[in-house]
C-alpha cells in the first residue's frame, strides 16, 4: 500500500495543459489488483477519486485536489477474430495513438480517422472521441468497467454507453461511479475508408489502406494544431454547440457561410471554430498568456506562466462574448476537476 499510494503529488505534469496544484493522494495502477487496492484505500479514507489518463482533456484547479487521484496505467492489447472482424480489447491505460498505429499496421480499418489524438483509451468512451468524420462509438463493442464505490464489475454494452456527441453515459452523474478498464473494439480487414470530411473527400482517389488515412489525417491536424509537448492545450476546449433548425436559419441570414450540421433529431451542430473566428473575431484572441490558437480558435493554448484560474476566467469571457453576439450559450469539453 505505502508503495501505490503517494502524498501530495504536483498535478501540472500530468495534463496538457500543464496547470493546477498538488492531488492529495495519488496512485498509478497498472492492473486490476492495484486498481482495487487504490479503490479500498480511497473508501476507508472516506476520501473522492479522481481518474487520470491521458490528462489531455481536464482541467485541474489552481488548489488541487483533495482525494485520491488515480492515473490509469492498465495495458494490454488482445485480438481475436470473430466472424468477418477483429475484436481487441485494450487496456485503459493504453495510448490511443499507440493503438491506432498498430491497427494500422495491421491493415484494420476503424481507428485510422482518430490519428493524432493525444490521451489514453480508457477515456475515449466517456467523451466518445470523434475527430474526420468517425466517433468512436461507431467501433465500440462494449465497455469493461467497475465500480468505484460497490466494486462491481461490468460490461457495458455499445447501447448502456448511451453515446452522443462527445457525450456518453459515463459523463452522468451515476455514469461517474464507474472506472473504465477495458474497452473491446470492432476492427475489419475489409475496404473501409471514412471520407465524409471534407478535407478527406478531396483524397478519395488516393485511399488504398488505413495508413493512407492515417498520414492524410496527421497532415491536417498537424497544421491546425499546436504540438502539446511545446504549449500547454487541450484540443477543442468547447463543444460545438447543437441549437435549433430555426435559430440556424436566422444565423445563416447574417452570416451566410457558416457550416452547419443536421442532427437525426433535427437540430444542427454549429462550428463553434467558425463563430468564434470569423463572426467573433477572436482567432488568435489573448487575455494574458491564454489565448485562442491563430491557426483552430476552437483550440485553446496556455503559454507559460497562466494560471487554472487565468484559463477557467478567459474561458468564461469567451463564452459571454459569443453570447453577446449570437445569443448561443456555448459548454467546455475539457472537463473541470
Ligand atoms: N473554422 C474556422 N475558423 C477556425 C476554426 C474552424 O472558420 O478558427 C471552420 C472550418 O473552416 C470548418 C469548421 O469551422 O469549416 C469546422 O472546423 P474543423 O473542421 O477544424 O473542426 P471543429 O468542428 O472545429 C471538430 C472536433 C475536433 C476534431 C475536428 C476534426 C469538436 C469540439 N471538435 O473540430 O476534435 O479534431 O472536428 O474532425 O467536436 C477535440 O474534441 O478535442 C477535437 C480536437
Amino acid at each position: 500500500m505505502e508503495h501505490l499510494i503517494q502524498r501530495n503529488v504536483p498535478l501540472d505534469q500530468y495534463t496538457t495543459l500543464h496547470v493546477g496544484g498538488v492531488a492529495d493522494y495519488f496512485a498509478t495502477v497498472g492492473n486490476m489488483a492495484e486498481l482495487k487496492e487504490a479503490l479500498r484505500f480511497a473508501k476507508q479514507a472516506e476520501v473522492p477519486i479522481f481518474i487520470l489518463g491521458g490528462g489531455s482533456n481536464v482541467l485541474v484547479p489552481d488548489e488541487g485536489f483533495s482525494g485520491l487521484v488515480i492515473h490509469m496505467n492498465i495495458k494490454g492489447r488482445d485480438y481475436s477474430v470473430v466472424g468477418d472482424t477483429y475484436h481487441l480489447v485494450v487496456g485503459a491505460g493504453e495510448l490511443l495513438d499507440d493503438v491506432v498505429e498498430e491497427t494500422v499496421e495491421k491493415n484494420l480499418w476503424g481507428l485510422e480517422n482518430l490519428s493524432s489524438i493525444p490521451g489514453t483509451v480508457g477515456a475515449i468512451p466517456v467523451q466518445n472521441v470523434g475527430a474526420y468524420g468517425v466517433e468512436v462509438s461507431s467501433v465500440i463493442i462494449s465497455v469493461d468497467a467497475i465500480n468505484i464505490k460497490t466494486f462491481e464489475e461490468k460490461k457495458f454494452s455499445n447501447d448502456e454507453c448511451q453515446f452522443l456527441y462527445r457525450d456518453s453515459f459515463f459523463k452522468s452523474a451515476p455514469g461517474k461511479e464507474w472506472c473504465i478498464t477495458f474497452v473491446t473494439l470492432a476492427l475489419t480487414t475489409h475496404h473501409s475508408p471514412q471520407l465524409t470530411y471534407a478535407d478527406l473527400a478531396l483524397h478519395d482517389s488516393t485511399v488504398s489502406t488505413p495508413r493512407t488515412v492515417r498520414t492524410l489525417v496527421q497532415n491536417i491536424r498537424s497544421q491546425k494544431f499546436p504540438n502539446w509537448k511545446e504549449v500547454g492545450t487541450a484540443g477543442s476546449f468547447f463543444k460545438n454547440p447543437i441549437i435549433s433548425a430555426l435559430e440556424f436559419e436566422t444565423l445563416k441570414l447574417q452570416y451566410a457561410g457558416i457550416p452547419g450540421y443536421v442532427q437525426h433529431d433535427g437540430m444542427v451542430k454549429v462550428s463553434l471554430g467558425y463563430i468564434l473566428d470569423k463572426v467573433c473575431g477572436l482567432k488568435g484572441f489573448c487575455e494574458g498568456t491564454v489565448c485562442l490558437y491563430e491557426k483552430q480558435a476552437l483550440v485553446l493554448v496556455a503559454h507559460g506562466g497562466a494560471t487554472a484560474t487565468d484559463i477557467k476566467n478567459f474561458s468564461m469571457s469567451i463564452k459571454e462574448k459569443v453570447y453577446l453576439k449570437t445569443k448561443i450559450k456555448i459548454e467546455c469539453e475539457v472537463l473541470f476537476l
